[in-house]
């Protein structure tokens, strides 16, 4: 049985991720509300990632960082305030959870850190300055880190396109709106959070002991491919 630790478990990709490790792992889930689900492997840690400290834990083989936000506006409208922010929740936030559970992690078995990114790193996408900005840190963490702790930690990102969870409700609210984005994916289609889950789920295992310091295009195409 595996310790996971993952920060953002309560909804969205952290969720099923959860929801798909908790038959055969001890889950450990820090965020500010709690999953809606109990269970004999899980324990909840109602924290604020950025304002309070993070609970001690004795043994860990996986970390898994979620929190991020959408935050998509001209860069006349995007204040510096904006930038800060978008960089505290997606940078600050895991560069504080990796400090913290590193020494556990590294006396764990197999042990590896999962961050996520975004499509938009990659693919210029108008009014994404500041999540692309902060993304690229994301991504830029994984690389650095990935060499740092080669042999003894392994850690990769994901970077999902659009992801059918509450963060993205906005973008997907009405039908209109998830068709025009299944349109504009050329392989026809968004994610849902179990799909993403189930990436996350082979990267910490056991069958991906060869792979570290790697971001991951879950894109339906959309940075990939020009049709
Ligand atoms: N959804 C998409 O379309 C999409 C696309 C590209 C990339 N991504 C990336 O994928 C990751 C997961 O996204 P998601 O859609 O699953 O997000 P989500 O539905 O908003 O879930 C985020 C999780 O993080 C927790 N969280 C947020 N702020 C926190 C804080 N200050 N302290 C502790 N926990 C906090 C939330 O729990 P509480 O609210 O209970 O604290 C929640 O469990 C993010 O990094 C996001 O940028 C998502």
């Amino acid at each position: 049985m595996k310790n996971i630790v993952i920060i953002g478990g309560s909804k969205g990709i952290g969720n099923a991720i959860l929801l798909q490790q908790l038959e055969n792992n001890m889950v450990y889930n820090i965020s500010r509300n709690a999953p809606e689900i109990t269970h004999a492997n899980l324990k909840h840690f109602s924290v604020d990632v950025l304002q309070d400290a993070l609970p001690e834990i004795e043994a860990i083989d996986t970390l898994i960082y979620c929190p991020g936000s959408i935050n998509l506006k001209p860069i006349g409208s995007l204040t510096i305030e904006d930038f800060r922010n978008d960089f505290e929740i997606n940078v600050i936030g895991a560069v504080k959870s990796i400090q913290k559970y590193l020494p556990v992690l590294k006396k764990g078995t197999n042990p590896s850190i999962i961050l996520f990114s975004t499509v938009a790193a990659k693919l210029g996408m108008p009014f994404h300055a500041s999540i692309a900005t902060a993304k690229a840190g994301v991504e830029g963490l994984v690389k650095s880190l990935g060499a740092e702790l080669a042999s003894v930690v392994r850690i990769n990102a994901i970077a999902p396109t659009i992801t059918e969870t509450s963060l993205s409700a906005n973008i997907l609210r009405n039908d209109r709106m998830k068709e025009n984005m299944i349109e504009r994916h050329p392989m026809k289609g968004y994610l849902k959070p179990e799909e993403v889950a189930n990436l996350a789920n082979f990267l910490i295992s056991e069958n991906a002991k060869s792979i570290s310091g790697q971001v991951f295009e879950m894109d339906y195409g959309i940075v990939t491919f020009k049709i």
